[in-house]
């Protein structure tokens, strides 16, 4: 986070705020960056529009026991993302238990407002701030304006906060009695430009262990690794697993065998990306920057941290730091107005404030923010953008995380993942958008098997900050997850995994491969039932590996796969599990476990319903009903899912 523990690092709220003559608290919790941005965001605009004391920290970073010592001016305003099984982001879990903790009245003087962030292809729509709300509301905190829920799934996230934030203004106006200046933005920095780079001067290495003064430290293998600090692994083997080059998947195995990093079957893997030379050259362009500008920011509010470690240039800044390539929000955008070319200012302004025409002219193209700016200048440069308001205001890259392909049993000192490239073309405008870390491993992949005929749509600078990721390496850590085989092994598994969904299924399938070769086939083995689908034999994921893995298990494992695109009509997932139902009632009717991984707006909603309509038919009970057993099943972890 940006802002983190205030004077003398203490970690109680209301000591923290009132220390800090501070009159207004935003809180966020976030799983991958986003309630992050949207508290940032809010709390930039409460500061130059209202004038107002903002702390935003992450709920992570305190304790709350003394939240209701608050002085009865302080607002709070809480950002909360929600995450898994409409679960609180990790970070969040402190804040959670202290939220359920509360007694009727406990919070009485506390007014808040909340602004969920979840994604409605999921079971539990914002599930974690309405508990959040609930446990608030019976503490007896009062509720300014409406819950806001921002929805990834229709990817309306931005016009969800636009329209809450607008609501909320309003009341707080009036609650606070606040008086509004126009919103023209204040840096939190003061920038200090340097003259040259020295060895102090961060380049954008991911953690400051890697600093060349402690680059050999015991750190660096030791760990423990987490999403601040994470392992630099050396990549040992990676290829194409498409036969056809119009698509590309590449699979990836990173060393984990000299240092402490450990994984489970079924886990995700987090990788660090970096932006590509064009992109980060597009940029520096677009707002006329010098990339070897090195500079320190110095924070002008005791509670404000450095957004990355300083020194550094701006360069390291745009390659390593800033989600460049990201959509543009239209709040963002917004923000851009005061700094347009003179030409063109009224127009900005003018597409800032209309929802509909902002969609058509920007969204619906997938422009990134350059691409944007550059489509609607006519190429020219916007040269007054300040240096310090960009770095202030576009979200920080974050790590991407990718389902393991391996099996911690069979590959206990190499995490496999496999990775289609992103890479989908725009009708528009014609220029696709760019995965950025799928094309990195790409470009990774085809450098290491010499591939330079090979015309790649972008290029990465693959050694890194100071060469620290020469000879191919990525910063990677691993991410726990509840996607696991039951310990017992008698247990039947259905999984059902089209594309690249079928990578946590790799992992279990080796995981079982591995027990029989070592101790023999248990006679009581559980069968494991597949789905896989793809469009035709090219985009056949691991294909020769399958009929080994059957070979070893023989009746013990099966796999089905659905061609989408080889006759006339398609063929999926769930037309298979149709056509296995007898077979699968009985399974399910045996105690199996459902493990369904991929595509979560459609696919995944498309199987549940597939499979309870066939619980339906076999007990004789309605869809609906059905469908509350496999809700139940999923309550129950016996039906699971990993899908994005
Ligand atoms: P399609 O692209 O030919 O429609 C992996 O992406 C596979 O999943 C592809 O074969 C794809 O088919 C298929 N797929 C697409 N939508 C699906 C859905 N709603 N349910 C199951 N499979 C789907």
């Amino acid at each position: 986070g940006a802002i983190s523990a205030g004077a003398g690092g203490s970690r109680d709220i209301a000591e923290v705020v009132m220390q800090n003559d501070k009159n207004y608290l935003v809180l966020f919790g976030s799983q991958t960056g986003t309630a992050e941005d949207y508290a940032k965001k809010f709390s930039k605009e409460l500061i130059n529009k209202f004038g107002l004391k903002v702390i935003c920290v992450d709920v992570e970073n305190y304790d709350f026991d003394n939240l209701n010592q608050l002085p009865e001016n302080v607002m709070v305003s809480v950002f909360l993302s929600t995450y898994g099984e409409g679960d609180f982001p990790d970070g969040a879990l402190n804040f959670e238990e202290y939220l359920n903790e509360q007694d009727a009245g406990s919070l009485e003087n506390i007014k808040y407002t909340i602004f969920g962030l979840g994604n409605t292809t999921y079971e539990f729509f914002n599930s974690a701030a309405k508990k959040a709300m609930k446990a608030l509301d019976n503490a007896g905190a009062r509720l300014v304006g409406p819950l806001g829920e921002g929805d990834d799934g229709k990817g309306t996230t931005d016009e969800d906060f636009l329209s809450w934030k607008e609501t909320v203004l309003n009341e707080l106006k009036s609650v606070l009695q606040l008086s509004e200046s126009e919103n023209k933005f204040k840096p939190s920095f003061k920038y200090v430009e340097l003259e040259e780079v020295t060895e102090e001067v961060s380049l954008g290495e991911p953690t400051r262990d890697y600093m060349p003064a402690s680059r050999n430290s015991a750190k660096n293998v030791n760990g423990p690794f987490t999403v601040s600090h994470p392992y630099i692994a050396p990549i040992t083997e990676s290829h194409e697993l498409f036969r056809s080059n119009d698509r590309n998947c590449i699979h990836s195995e990173f060393d984990i065998s000299n240092c402490k990093v450990t994984y489970k079957t079924g886990d995700h893997l987090a990788i660090w990306p970096s932006n590509a030379n064009e992109k980060v050259e597009q940029f520096l362009s677009t707002f006329k920057l010098n990339g070897s500008e090195t500079f320190d920011l110095q924070p002008l509010d005791s509670t404000t941290k450095q957004p990355f470690p300083c020194p550094t240039t701006i360069e390291s800044v745009v390659r390593h730091y800033l989600e460049i390539t990201g959509p543009l929000s239209r709040q963002s955008f917004g923000l851009l107005t005061e700094f347009a070319p003179m030409e063109i200012k009224e127009y900005v302004k003018k597409l800032s404030e209309d929802k509909d025409a902002f969609a058509e002219e920007i969204t619906s193209k997938n422009y990134n923010l350059a691409d944007a700016l550059l489509h609607l200048s006519d190429n020219k440069p916007w040269a007054n953008v300040p240096w310090g308001f960009l770095l202030e205001t576009i979200p920080h890259l974050q790590p991407r995380y990718y389902s393991i392909s391996s099996s911690s049993n069979m590959d206990p000192t190499s995490i496999h993942v496999t990775s289609i490239v992103e890479n989908t073309p725009n009708s528009i405008t014609g220029s696709p958008t760019l995965g950025v870390t799928t094309n990195l491993i790409r470009n990774i992949s085809v450098a290491m098997n010499n591939g330079n005929d090979k015309v790649l749509p972008v290029q990465y600078d693959l050694n890194g900050p100071r060469n620290l990721f020469q000879n191919f390496k990525l910063p990677v850590y691993v991410r726990s997850s509840n996607f696991k085989l039951p310990s017992d092994p008698s247990v039947p598994i259905i999984m059902i995994g089209p594309g690249t969904g079928v990578a946590p299924f790799r992992g279990f399938v080796r995981d079982r491969v591995h027990m029989v070769q070592q101790q023999g086939k248990p006679e009581n083995l559980g069968k494991m039932m597949l789905f896989y689908g793809c469009r035709d034999h090219n985009d056949h994921l691991y294909a020769n590996e399958w009929p080994e893995y059957c070979s070893t298990l023989e009746d013990k494992l099966e796999v089905h796969v659905a061609y989408s695109r080889v006759d006339a009509q398609k063929v999926y997932v769930q037309d298979k599990i149709r056509e296995c139902e007898s077979e699968l009632v009985s399974m399910l009717n045996a105690g199996a476990n459902i493990y369904v991984c991929g595509d979560a707006s459609r696919m995944a909603k498309d199987v549940q319903k597939a499979i309870a309509t066939m619980i339906a038919k076999d007990k004789n009970i309605s869809e609906s009903e059905a469908g509350a057993v496999v809700k139940a099943m999923k309550v129950s972890a016996k039906y699971q899912e990993d899908v994005w």
